[in-house]
């Protein structure tokens, strides 16, 4: 099943069940300082789940533009080296405003994956918050789902929160069973659950938040006016289960687009090579550059504008450690709008800014990107090891355009840690 058909399958499903379908928000959160990015499906519902704004309707579904590449849920550092991360990704969400609660969200969910896209049960788990006896109950009753099958978790894995403050809430996930045949389906106790779940055995596909609180500057929880409910799936992972393959990089909405990559590049992709993963890197940064310039964040120094300029940047290291020389992200850019403008129209009606701009910011980087890279090796020669001084990370941003998580992470990937003060130190001393 292609991607696009998922989306619509999902939102089909909550339209039959009285769901308004709404479209996404822009990746630029309206009115919300808290924020930097549109970062799940709730955020544009933030003001009907405190009780400030009606819209007009109870219950709502969306697939929801994200992006996850600073603040609270950052992904930027995993991108391309797991299966799994991504900086801009689709989330595919359910919302009810004091209309129904735990128990229709449960049994509408377990419907979906089970009767509508077919999943097996008996490949799926589920974990609930420690306290939550009633999620836990419900499960067992409208699902079927076995008492050992049903994990409770603390606060890190099973309590949602969109940023330090606002509505958050108990969360219930959904886990896929993705173990090796032949252990698949069977039992596990809850340390190896938690165990196999870091390694990629289980995989959260869909998170149910039973938002009940807003939180406030200090730490306060003050109960919303109404119970309310927000679930977030990607899209991404969801296809990977339906598809059948082991990395979200390896579904219809990444393929397109990596094989655009390789084309222009003309170095062969091998999924399990450095290659792999700059391949990777290009074509996340490729969606996120596009959906970001399409919702108007524009390359700069500061705020919004900067994490763009980073992603770029690091996806213009990725095509020079590929061998380009020229422009060449501005090409997967292209593959990105091709692939997604039906979902998403904004990026045909801004196909022209985007590729104008990309192709700005990727020329400018590229005018200083080789002195910068040698003068790197000179700093942290391959085989070797240290720190790389806080001075040497301000000289590679200051006159070769590297910004420092940039170098940092090149760093990382050669054994150097990087002197944390330094750069602070000089920058104030530019100034
Ligand atoms: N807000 C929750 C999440 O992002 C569910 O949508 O996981």
């Amino acid at each position: 099943m292609r991607a696009d058909e998922i989306r619509s399958r999902f939102l089909d499903y909550f339209a039959r069940q009285g769901h308004a379908v709404r479209p996404s928000s822009s990746l630029v959160p309206a009115d919300d300082p808290t924020l930097l990015f549109t970062n799940a499906g709730m955020v544009q519902f933030k003001k009907v789940f405190l009780g400030m704004e009606d819209p007009g309707f109870r219950r709502a579904a969306t697939s929801q533009k994200c992006v996850r590449a600073g603040g609270k849920h950052n992904h930027l550092e995993q991108v391309g080296v797991t299966a799994r991360h991504h900086t801009f990704f689709e989330m595919l969400g359910n919302f009810s405003f004091g209309d129904y609660f735990k128990r229709d969200a449960i049994r509408f969910a377990w419907e979906l994956l089970t009767e509508e896209f077919g999943i097996p049960r008996e490949r799926l788990w589920v974990t609930v918050h420690y306290t939550d006896d009633e999620a836990d109950q419900l499960w067992r009753e409208i699902a079927g789902v076995k008492p050992e099958r049903i994990f409770r978790l603390g606060d890190k894995d099973n309590f949602w929160q969109m940023a330090d403050t606002g509505p958050c809430g108990p969360c219930s996930e959904i886990h896929f069973d993705l173990r090796p045949e032949g252990r698949r389906g069977t039992e596990v106790g809850q340390e190896e659950f938690e165990e196999a779940g870091e390694r990629g055995g289980f995989l959260e596909i869909w998170n149910l938040v039973f938002m009940q609180y807003d939180r406030d500057a200090d730490g306060n929880l003050t109960p919303l006016p109404a119970p309310s409910i927000d679930t977030g799936m990607g899209l991404e992972r969801l296809a990977s289960v339906l598809q059948g393959v082991p990395s979200n990089y390896l579904t219809d909405l990444f393929t397109d687009i990596i094989a655009a990559a390789v084309e222009t590049v003309g170095v062969p992709y091998e999924y399990d090579s450095p290659q792999g993963v700059s391949y990777r890197v290009l074509a996340d940064h490729a969606r996120a550059t596009a959906f970001l310039l399409a919702d108007g964040v524009f390359p700069s120094n500061e705020g919004r504008g900067y994490v763009l300029r980073r992603i770029l940047r690091r996806a213009v290291r990725h095509a020079y450690l590929l061998g380009r020389r020229e422009p060449t992200l501005v090409l997967v850019v292209e593959s990105v709008i091709d692939r997604m403008g039906t979902a998403y129209p904004e990026l045909l009606g801004r196909r022209e800014y985007i590729d104008r701009n990309t192709r700005a910011e990727e020329e400018r980087f590229l005018a200083t990107v080789d002195g910068g890279m040698r003068r790197f090796d000179e700093i942290a020669p391959e085989g070797g090891s240290g720190t790389v001084a806080g001075r040497d990370v301000f000289r590679l941003y200051d006159t070769f355009g590297f910004p420092p998580d940039l170098t940092e992470l090149m760093a990382g990937e050669r054994g150097y840690a990087v002197e944390g003060e330094g750069f602070e130190t000089e920058l104030g001393g530019a100034r």
